[in-house]
């Protein structure tokens, strides 16, 4: 089938009660292993490109390798989408350039001057057959050039988001209840520790995501911020000439559970980027001499399907959903 919009996945998700992962891509062995993942399991899957991807990779480069994923995974649904749209001109540049969804990510403006640039992104997108996730309440944590600190979050006011939905028309809406992008979401003076001394962050706001679906019936909710930093690759990133003390994500069982309520896209980029680089410092350290980069890269690309592979089966429920 033809890249498709999120429209339908998420319909079926809601009433399934699971969700369908948005995973980040920005390189050729990126794309492969998620849709590898997911054309094995059978599961609809969501590839995003942020502005620092199509900065870095190419909007055309990015938009082929899909296209090819497109085309070796024809029994399941893809959806390609802009991750954190900040500008009109941005969205649509995008939707001009062949993505079936964008975000735009207007949360850090005021609420009326977020509605306003949300609602022209939704004007022209639904005109050319494109949906639209917007955000209310802002994440803690770095995304592209915007760096809010733990701590200096805002959870979204469950009392806006029917005015917003209605004014904007958008099509999905990404929420804060304490999820934080990149692979240090908690500072540990906000954690606990346990018997081990592993960090525990505090618990996601199950309360405002429950007040929020109950003034949204029916309606798709997005988590943003959603990478479970395991343990396993930062011990192997630490254990093989890395430092990323006190790396720590959103525990997987959290996720599970806000996948059976009304959150029908789960958001995951630096578990990618901690499988790929744990893995390639491992490939160095045991194999010095090798130079060739297909070498490393086959190792990473396996971790990186080996590991949306998890996602879909234990957090996001999405396996046989095609
Ligand atoms: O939310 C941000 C995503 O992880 C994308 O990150 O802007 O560094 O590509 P990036
Ligand atoms: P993570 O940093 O938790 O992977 O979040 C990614 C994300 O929200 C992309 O928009
Ligand atoms: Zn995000």
């Amino acid at each position: 089938m033809p890249l498709v919009t999120s429209k339908e996945m998420f319909a079926k998700a809601y009433d399934g009660g699971y969700a369908v992962g948005a995973f980040n891509v920005n390189n050729m062995e990126i794309v492969q292993g998620i849709t590898e993942a997911a054309g094995e399991l059978k599961s609809p899957v969501i590839l995003q490109v942020s502005k620092g991807a199509r900065a870095y990779a190419n909007h055309t480069y990015l938009v082929k390798l899909v296209e090819a994923a497109v085309e070796l995974n024809p029994e399941i649904p893809i959806a390609l989408h802009l991750d954190h749209g900040d500008t009109f001109e941005l969205c649509k540049s995008c939707i001009d350039g062949g993505f079936t969804s964008v975000m735009i990510d207007a949360s850090s403006k005021s609420f009326e001057d977020n509605i306003a640039l949300t609602r022209q992104v939704v004007e022209y997108a639904h005109d050319h057959g494109v949906v639209v996730e917007a955000e209310l309440g802002t994440l803690a944590g770095v995304e592209d050039e915007v760096s809010v600190e733990a701590g200096k979050e805002s959870y979204t006011h469950p009392d806006e988001v029917e005015e917003f939905v209605t004014r904007t028309g958008c099509d999905s809406l990404a929420i804060a209840i304490g999820t934080s992008h990149g692979a240090y979401k908690f500072t540990p003076a906000q954690c606990t520790r346990n018997a081990d001394g592993v960090l525990v962050p505090p618990p996601l706001r199950f309360d405002v995501l429950k007040e929020c679906i109950k003034r949204l019936p029916g309606f798709p909710i997005v988590l943003h911020g959603s990478s479970s930093v395991p343990q396993e690759f930062v011990k192997m990133v630490n254990t093989y000439g890395g430092h990323m003390p006190d790396a720590i994500g959103i525990p997987e069982d959290q996720l599970r559970e806000a996948a059976k309520l009304a959150v029908c896209k789960i958001n995951i980029d630096s578990d990618i980027r901690l499988a790929m680089t744990g893995n390639i410092r491992k490939y160095f350290a045991e194999h010095p001499d090798h130079f060739d980069p297909r070498q490393y890269l086959k190792p990473a690309r396996q971790a990186v399907k080996d590991m949306v592979a998890h996602k879909i089966l234990y957090v996001l429920g999405s396996d046989g959903k095609a």
